[in-house]
């Protein structure tokens, strides 16, 4: 009998999801385990990589379980991931030698300094496509090695490995046969040459960080090797990252394409065709996928924090019950009078881009004493569609790829009040797909082409349900002013850098 599903594995920030998809596009079967991570100083953030790999292997498990379904009707697996973030392990042992270094992460913020004060960040941008931050992850995994010297012995014996959480879970899911990665995840290290396709000597002395531990880079749709996890061994054909996998889900193969993905942070990514694009404003040049030796690149804007500022409200202030009320109650901010006219800037992981800005910390402006919790509610939406808007007007001046349409996705994009209000600041229409985990069937689709259930590019399933917001002409006055405010919101926040 001819299998009948491909297995997607999107392993984000503050979740895990297995999901499965049959040959019409359909998901037919979703399991889900959410993620903690732990802060042990202001600025950083950990994960338990250990258990990473265990909640994966669980889900993969209970998807099978919930969804009686037979491991032989699995034709191939795709995995996703939250990229950068970054696990050392010990390859006699398979155990992690630290917590995960999720890419939000600030410990390694003064080895990134140190970088920039040094004349390599011209090179290293014309290399990797990255301006020197901690964000990458060859900051985190120069830090682990300061912090650790008890370390050298093993490095010297070429017993560790490094990955980002493709690798990892890979290597875990092939019992240790596969150390690889693809080419989207590698793009993401600042130890990656996107021009020549390998990893770089030069970035790699620079950084002392020895070949050994690192993984073998392959496209994106390629073989990674079988895992029998579930019994029968099943192909593992995909391996990319989140923000790149879910621009593949939307098809967004043309160059000029873009998308907006709202997760724990939000990443808005243009597809820019075989040739690298540049950017004068701080977007990063990536690779947006590679198929068959095939590359395209992509430009992007990464924003670190989406999500997490409603998880932060909802968690860290208490003034917000549950993530899914947060619409209604920015809607309900908006009706009242008077008008409370607030900016809140989310910068608790500093800035990313255009501003790439380590060291500033968040800040609200226009407090007054009516100012209440829907007013912040609805400050932090906006600040996501403000900063969509940073990053675009950005984007537009680089490639001259003047937008007309948006399409957006992501848990958060699920927020009709964000999806209204982005369409009014752009004065464009937004459309979101009804099923909104994009990242995941991205995956799916190229592990199903390497796979050959899906023939080619043209035979992927159609038709994915839309709901699309235009931009209201009545409130674009008010808008352009709101944005001006914006900026200097910003430009305020600076003077507060730590
Ligand atoms: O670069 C970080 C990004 O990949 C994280 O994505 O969906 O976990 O916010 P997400």
């Amino acid at each position: 009998m001819t299998a009948k599903y491909v297995m997607a594995i999107d392993q984000g920030t503050t979740s895990t999801r297995v999901i499965l998809y049959d040959h019409s596009g359909a998901t037919v079967g979703l399991v889900r385990k959410s993620l903690n991570a732990r802060f042990r100083q202001p600025g950083w953030v950990e994960q338990d990589a250990a258990l990473i790999w265990e909640n994966t292997a669980t889900l993969m498990l209970e998807v099978l379980e919930q969804y009686q379904i037979d491991s032989a009707d699995i034709i191939s697996i795709g995995i996703t991931n939250q990229r950068e973030t970054t696990v050392l392990w010990d390859a006699e042992t398979g155990q992690p030698l630290a917590p995960a270094i999720v890419w939000q992460s600030k410990q390694s913020t003064q080895i990134a300094e140190r970088i920039k004060d040094s004349d390599v960040i011209d090179t290293i941008y014309a290399k990797t496509g990255l301006w020197v931050d901690s964000y990458f992850s060859a900051t985190k995994i120069m830090w682990l090695m300061e912090e650790h010297p008890e370390w050298e012995p093993l490095f010297e014996q070429e017993r560790v490995r490094f990955g980002t959480i493709d690798t990892w879970i890979l290597w875990n899911l092939t019992e240790g046969r596969e150390h690889a990665t693809d080419m989207t995840n590698a793009s993401r290290t600042m130890l990656f040459n996107i021009h020549t396709l390998k990893w770089d000597q030069q970035l790699l002395q620079l950084a002392k960080i020895p070949m050994s531990c690192l993984p073998v880079v392959k496209n994106s749709a390629d073989d990674f090797g079988t895992t029998s996890l579930l019994g029968t061994p099943i192909p593992i054909n995909a391996l990319i990252g989140d923000q790149q996998a879910a621009l593949f889900g939307h098809q967004a193969f043309q160059a000029g394409a873009i998308k907006s993905t709202y997760g724990t942070g939000a990443f808005i990514v243009m597809n820019t065709g075989h040739e690298p694009q540049t950017s004068k404003y701080g977007l990063l040049t990536t690779i947006a996928y590679s198929i068959n030796n095939e590359v395209n690149y992509a430009l992007e804007g990464s924003i670190f924090v989406a999500g997490a500022a409603l998880q932060w409200l909802e968690e860290g202030m208490g003034i917000l019950e549950d993530v899914t009320l947060s619409s209604q109650m920015a809607q309900n901010s908006s009706l009242a009078q008077p008008y409370q006219d607030i900016y809140l800037v989310p910068a608790f992981a500093g800035l990313g881009a255009p501003y790439w800005d380590q060291k500033i910390r968040g800040a609200a402006f226009g407090l007054t004493r009516m100012t209440n919790h829907m007013d912040l509610v609805r400050a932090t939406l906006e600040s996501l569609a403000y900063q969509t808007k940073d990053v675009l007007e950005a984007m537009y001046d680089d490639t001259g790829i003047e937008r007309t349409q948006l399409v957006i996705d992501g848990g958060v994009a699920a927020n009709d009040y964000l999806h209204q209000f982005l369409a009014d600041l752009l004065q464009i229409e937004i459309t979101r797909p009804v099923k909104l985990e994009m990242t995941a069937r991205g995956a799916a689709y190229l592990a199903g082409l390497q796979s050959g259930f899906w023939q080619d590019q043209a035979d992927l399933p159609k038709n994915v349900p839309t709901v699309t917001a235009a931009g209201r002409a009545y409130q674009s006055e008010r808008m352009v002013k709101q944005y001006q405010n914006w900026q200097r919101a910003v430009e305020s926040a600076h003077v507060f850098a730590y």
